[in-house]
């Protein structure tokens, strides 16, 4: 029993390993990348707006570290002693002023963004359901009700918020991060590679994590689908009539209540694999601070002259990376997300129904409006063998506009097939 989009755990589950696994069961569509362009090149301007938008803003936001060097150095601790609060506000309103522009070209950009995203999710939407109509009965025989619906609300549901975070979180993350670098290697180079000599051994880190999250995550789902089997099997009409008819109750329960515990005891293990990786992540970046005041006394006792400002103005540097840097490794999962809900749109996109209509039809006889005619019909589903008797072998039969015609015959003789071949 597969997943497809829904319960507890479904395809929009924020977990990275379950958005692994979930990734990993995409399609795969030739030239995917172009086709996503494409669908977004009505919006090139805006597009481009954003981007600029983002650079500018995540570059702003690394002065303020280096406004702080002067507002200490120069305002609050002069060489002169007594503060000089001229110089001060002026680096303060400065500081100030940056955030703000900062937030509004954050507010400006975000509506640019969403409304990118929610223009291309709703045509996508108008198209998938067109296309979808055009589709033969035998497509809807043959597909689950829930996947349809699953591919019209989260999958292309999903594309708007995947290009509002993901595109522009990508963007401004890297930018930050390269921004805050710079403003680190300005205060001080030394102090640099203190603070990122550690940041390989967190990436190790989240690596050996993130595997043992995804075997637990991957038991998880599939104890969860177990689940959701059993429910499905035993809880419907002949599921319950089974069960009622053999007395079987009792031991549909237990099996419920095995998986059940299962399930508990995979969800735990879960959520503590992840809190034991955050505290630690938690840990490491709130103490890189206490070792740079380590480091930058030994290097003035070392007579090199590096001032108060500096080291101030150094950790509110790098604390900015650490946000950006965890936004970055979420961000290259969420670019597998967004192609897989791509793909899976694209998949839909490429079907192509049987029947088509000619592409000159001829025109219709009025008189003949309402009259139904099978002339030497002969059916088979597809998918039967090959060797063995058709559904419906050469059937002609007529029904004119008003009459009542009964179809008659034994089980599996075929009324539905011809009932469900009149509206082609
Ligand atoms: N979707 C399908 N795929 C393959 N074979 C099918 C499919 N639907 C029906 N059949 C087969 O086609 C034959 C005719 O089935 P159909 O459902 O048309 O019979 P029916 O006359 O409507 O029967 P009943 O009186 O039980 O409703 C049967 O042998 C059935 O097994
Ligand atoms: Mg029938």
């Amino acid at each position: 029993m597969s997943m497809h989009g829904g319960g507890p755990m479904g395809r929009f589950s924020t977990d990275p390993d379950q958005v692994r696994a979930n990734n990993a069961e995409a399609p795969k569509i030739e030239n995917l990348l172009g086709r996503i362009a494409e669908l977004f090149s009505p919006y090139k301007l805006t597009l481009i707006a954003t981007v600029i938008l983002v650079i500018v803003g995540s570059g702003l936001s690394v002065i303020p570290p280096l406004l702080i060097q002067g507002a200490f150095n120069d305002g609050l601790f002069p060489a002169s002693g007594a503060p000089n609060l001229e110089i001060l506000s002026v680096f303060v309103l400065s500081m100030i002023g940056i955030w703000l522009v900062a937030a509004a070209l954050g507010v400006w950009q975000t509506y640019l963004t969403s409304s990118v995203g929610n223009k291309v999710m709703g045509s996508l939407r108008v198209r998938m359901f067109a296309h979808l109509q055009s589709m033969e009965l035998a497509f809807f025989t043959k597909t689950k009700t829930g996947a349809i619906q699953s591919r019209l609300q989260n999958d292309v549901g999903g594309v708007a918020g995947v290009l509002s975070n993901t595109i522009s979180s990508l963007l401004g993350s890297s930018v930050t991060v390269l921004a805050s670098m710079v403003a680190m290697l300005l205060l001080s180079w030394k102090l640099t590679i203190v603070a990122l000599v550690m940041l390989p051994f967190m990436v190790m880190l989240q690596r050996k994590v993130g595997q043992v999250r995804a075997k637990i995550a991957g038991k998880t789902q599939e104890s969860l689908s177990e689940m959701s089997a059993i429910t499905q099997e035993s809880l419907g009409v002949s599921g319950i009539l089974l069960a009622k008819s053999f007395g079987r109750q009792a031991s549909e329960i237990s099996r419920y209540e095995t998986e059940n515990k299962n399930q508990i005891a995979l969800q735990v293990r879960l959520i503590m694999s992840g809190q034991a990786f955050f505290a630690m992540v938690m840990v490491f970046m709130s103490s890189i601070p206490a070792v740079i005041y380590l480091v930058a006394g030994v290097l003035i006792l070392d007579q090199d002259p590096i001032t108060v400002g500096t080291i101030v103005a150094f950790t509110t540097a790098q604390s900015r990376l650490l946000f950006p840097m965890m936004n970055l490794l979420q961000v290259s999962l969420d670019l597998q997300t967004s192609q897989a809900l791509f793909a899976r749109i694209f998949e839909y996109f490429d079907l192509r129904p049987t029947i088509k209509d000619p592409v000159t039809p001829s025109s219709m006889d009025l008189k003949q409006l309402g009259v139904i005619e099978f002339d030497d019909v002969t059916f088979a589903y597809p998918g039967s063998e090959a060797d063995s008797e058709p559904t419906l072998k050469s059937l002609s039969f007529k029904v004119e506009p008003g009459q009542y015609v009964a179809l008659v015959g034994a089980s599996g003789s075929g009324k539905t097939t011809v009932s469900y071949l009149i509206p082609r």
